[in-house]
């Protein structure tokens, strides 16, 4: 099976390459190594994925000759974007347009005349909701994003119930809430956290850390991905995917201490415009209609996930 995954250099999407390879299919990355992090680590998640059946276009979904890459694909995993909740204000705000909304339109007209397709599957984020009014959220809950970010995604999800309803492209938005595990962001909390307990460095908390988040194995996710890419889940529909591992940010910071056999040198500072102070996903809808349930806990993702730090600092 062909398949295309946008953004396949990033965090998610370099991890769900390397399980498509795995199971035998053929994938197209395009991914444009933007250099909102550096650049060097996406091209270190790259190696993993050197094979006969991998081809990375390093191209901006903005700008690249679409019909050719997409051509013949069976499932198309659009991964590719602007993530980052905190840092979408100000002049921050243009790239996530012209990443999260611009460049799905972009894609998703080339999806509308590609017959061979089957399957979009959008990364969206827990981050439409907002500050919720109940928890778990269900996906019928008024979303009502609190931050930039948030709002281009659920725009883009927009897009996506669009063009399936209008097009009939097949499209599922999956809405991730907080990703971990190797190859994490280094922008985001638990690569922070791994990097200061192998490195001994200290470590900033926004706010008093009381703040909770739904943490979700990356391996979860792609598995997520995997089985919304299988299943006849209507078109323009959408899904929460979340690791059910609720914890605040002062306990995840405790587990990790405990696996690492050390104490953390921790400061408190100010909230962070854009962050909500509870994340929490209902996932009864894809399992009642995938089977799909999280299956890593946050002490054992967490556990991984130091693993996998211990051996990438080794050395520095
Ligand atoms: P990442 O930054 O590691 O990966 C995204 C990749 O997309 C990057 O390698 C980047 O170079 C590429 N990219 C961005 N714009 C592009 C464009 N116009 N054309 C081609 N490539 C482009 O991020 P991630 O954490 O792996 O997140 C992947 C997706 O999942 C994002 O869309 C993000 O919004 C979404 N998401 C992530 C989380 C999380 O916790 N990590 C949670 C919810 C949703
Ligand atoms: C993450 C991703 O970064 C977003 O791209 C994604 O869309 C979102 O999850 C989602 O679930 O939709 P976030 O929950 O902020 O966003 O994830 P982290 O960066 O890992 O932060 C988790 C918590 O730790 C937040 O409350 C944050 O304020 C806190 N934090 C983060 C700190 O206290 N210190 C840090 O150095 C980093």
């Amino acid at each position: 099976m062909k398949t295309v995954v946008t953004g396949a250099a990033g965090f998610i999407g370099s991890t769900l390459t390397r399980r498509l390879l795995d199971d035998g299919h053929n994938v197209v990355g395009i991914d444009s190594l933007d250099d909102y992090y550096d650049v060097a680590l996406k091209r270190r998640n790259l190696v993993p994925l050197k094979s006969p059946r991998f081809r990375l276009v390093e191209e901006d979904l903005n700008t690249a000759e679409l019909a050719s890459l997409i051509d013949g694909a069976e499932v198309v995993f659009h991964l590719a974007g602007q993530p980052g909740v905190r840092q979408s204000w100000g002049v921050g705000f243009d790239p996530y347009v012209r990443q999260n909304i611009a460049a799905t339109q972009r894609l998703l007209e080339t999806a509308k005349d590609s017959p061979s397709l089957r399957r979009f599957v959008f990364a969206s984020s827990s981050s439409v909701y907002g500050d919720a009014e109940r928890y778990p959220v269900t996906e019928s809950d008024l979303p009502r994003p609190a931050s930039p970010y948030g709002v281009t995604k659920l725009a883009a999800e927009h897009l996506c119930r669009l063009y399936a309803t209008t097009f009939g492209v097949p499209t599922v938005a999956l809405r991730f809430f907080t990703v971990y595990g190797p190859r994490q962001r280094p922008d985001m909390a638990f690569a922070r956290f791994v990097k200061a307990a192998v490195l001994d460095e200290p470590v900033a908390i926004y706010g008093d850390g009381t703040q909770e988040r739904d943490f979700t194995y990356v391996d979860d996710i792609v598995a997520a991905n995997l089985i919304a890419a299988e299943s006849d889940l209507p078109a323009g529909s959408v899904f929460n995917v979340a690791g059910g591992a609720s914890a605040t940010v002062r306990e995840a910071l405790g587990i990790l201490e405990e696996l690492a056999g050390t104490r953390l040198s921790v400061s408190y500072g100010d909230l962070a415009a854009g962050d909500v102070f509870r994340t929490g996903g209902s996932t009864k809808a894809l399992h009642d209609a995938t089977n799909w349930t999280p299956t890593v806990s946050l002490d054992e993702g967490l556990r991984r996930h130091l693993a996998w730090a211990r051996e990438f600092y080794a050395g520095s």
